[in-house]
C-alpha cells in the first residue's frame, strides 16, 4: 500500500497506527479485535467525561451523545452509521490514525468522517497527543447528528479542497490551507458557543479533555473572542495555535447556523487579504 501516515506538528515519534491496513483513500475496516482492557479504558473515559458535561458542554452535544450507543464498551461504527445516516447522511469510516490533508478533506466533502480505530493505553488515560478512538468518537461524532453542524463540516471539507487548489493553482495564494486549518482548529476542535448568554463548549478537542473542558469555559486566563463578523473570521484565520498545551485563546460563535452563514461566502478574497497584509493596510489607509 502506497499510503503514508500524516504527522501532527513536529514530532520525533513514529506514527503509531498500522497504515498497511489502509486503502488508497486511507480508510480501513474497523479493527474490532479490542481487548477487555481496551473496552474498559473506553468505559472509564466515557464515564469521566460525560459526568463533566453539565454546565460546560453545549446542549446539542449533550442531547446527541446517547446516539453513540452503549457507553460501557467501544461501539461498532456500523451501528452508529445506521442512526447517523438517517439523521444527517453522514457516515463514519475507520482510519489507522492521522491522515494527510487532501484525503482528509476529500472524505469530509463526501460526508464521511474518519475515526481512528485504536484506543490509548491506560498510561495515557489523562493525556494523549494524537487523536485516538475516544477523541474522534466522543469528541466529534455526537454533533454530526446536528443538521447545521453536519452541513458546516462538509462545507469545510469542500472549502479546504478549494483552498488547496488555489494554493497549487496558476496564480498561487500562499498559505490558504493553513489559514483555513486555523478556522478548523478554533471551531471544530476548540470552539466555544454562546448559549442563553453563557459560554459552552462544542469543539471536540475540548469535549474529549477533562482538563480543557473546565479551563476553556471557566478559567479566567484564556481570551474568549467573538467569531461573528468577517473581521473576526480573518482574525481567527490569522491566529497561530499550539497543539501541546491548553489554548490561550478561544473563539465564541452564536450558533451553528450563524457559523454556517459566516463561512458561506467565497473565501478567496479572505486568503488574498491575509496573504498580502500590506495591500489590505493600503486599502484601509
Ligand atoms: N466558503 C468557504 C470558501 O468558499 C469554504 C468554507 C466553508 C470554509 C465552511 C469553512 C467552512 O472557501
Ligand atoms: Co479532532
Amino acid at each position: 500500500m502506497a499510503v503514508k501516515p500524516a504527522i501532527y506538528g513536529a514530532s520525533e515519534r513514529p506514527p503509531r497506527g498500522d497504515y498497511s491496513r489502509a486503502r488508497d483513500d486511507y480508510t480501513c475496516a474497523q479493527n474490532q479485535a479490542y481487548t477487555a482492557a481496551d473496552h474498559d479504558t473506553y468505559r472509564r473515559l466515557y464515564a469521566r467525561q460525560s459526568a463533566l458535561l453539565p454546565g460546560l458542554a453545549c446542549g446539542a452535544f449533550v442531547d446527541a451523545l446517547p446516539r453513540l450507543g452503549a457507553s460501557d464498551a467501544i461501539p461498532r461504527f456500523e451501528d452508529i452509521n445506521a442512526r447517523l445516516r438517517e439523521a444527517t447522511g453522514w457516515q463514519l469510516v475507520a482510519v489507522p490514525g492521522l491522515i494527510p490533508e487532501v484525503p482528509f478533506f476529500t472524505l469530509l466533502a463526501k460526508r464521511k468522517f474518519p475515526v481512528t480505530d485504536w484506543i490509548r493505553t491506560p498510561a495515557e488515560f489523562d493525556y494523549i497527543v494524537e487523536p485516538d478512538i475516544f477523541h474522534d468518537l466522543f469528541g466529534h461524532v455526537p454533533l454530526l447528528f446536528d443538521p447545521s453542524y453536519a452541513d458546516h463540516v462538509q462545507a469545510y471539507g469542500q472549502g479546504a479542497l478549494k483552498a488547496h487548489a488555489l494554493e497549487h493553482g496558476s496564480t498561487p495564494v500562499a498559505g490558504a490551507v493553513e489559514m483555513l486549518s486555523r478556522l478548523y482548529w478554533y471551531t471544530i476542535e476548540f470552539g466555544l458557543l454562546r448559549e442563553n448568554g453563557e459560554v459552552r463548549a462544542y469543539g471536540a478537542g475540548i469535549l474529549s479533555s477533562p482538563g480543557e473542558l473546565v479551563h476553556s469555559v471557566q478559567a479566567s486566563a484564556p481570551r474568549r473572542l467573538p467569531l461573528r463578523s468577517t473581521a473576526d473570521l480573518l482574525a481567527c484565520m490569522a491566529s497561530t495555535y499550539k497543539i501541546d498545551s491548553y489554548q490561550q485563546q478561544y473563539f465564541v460563535i452564536d450558533s451553528f447556523e450563524a457559523l454556517l452563514a459566516l463561512t458561506q461566502p467565497d473565501f478567496t478574497p479572505h486568503y488574498q487579504t491575509l496573504a498580502n497584509p500590506a495591500s489590505g493596510a493600503a486599502r484601509t489607509a
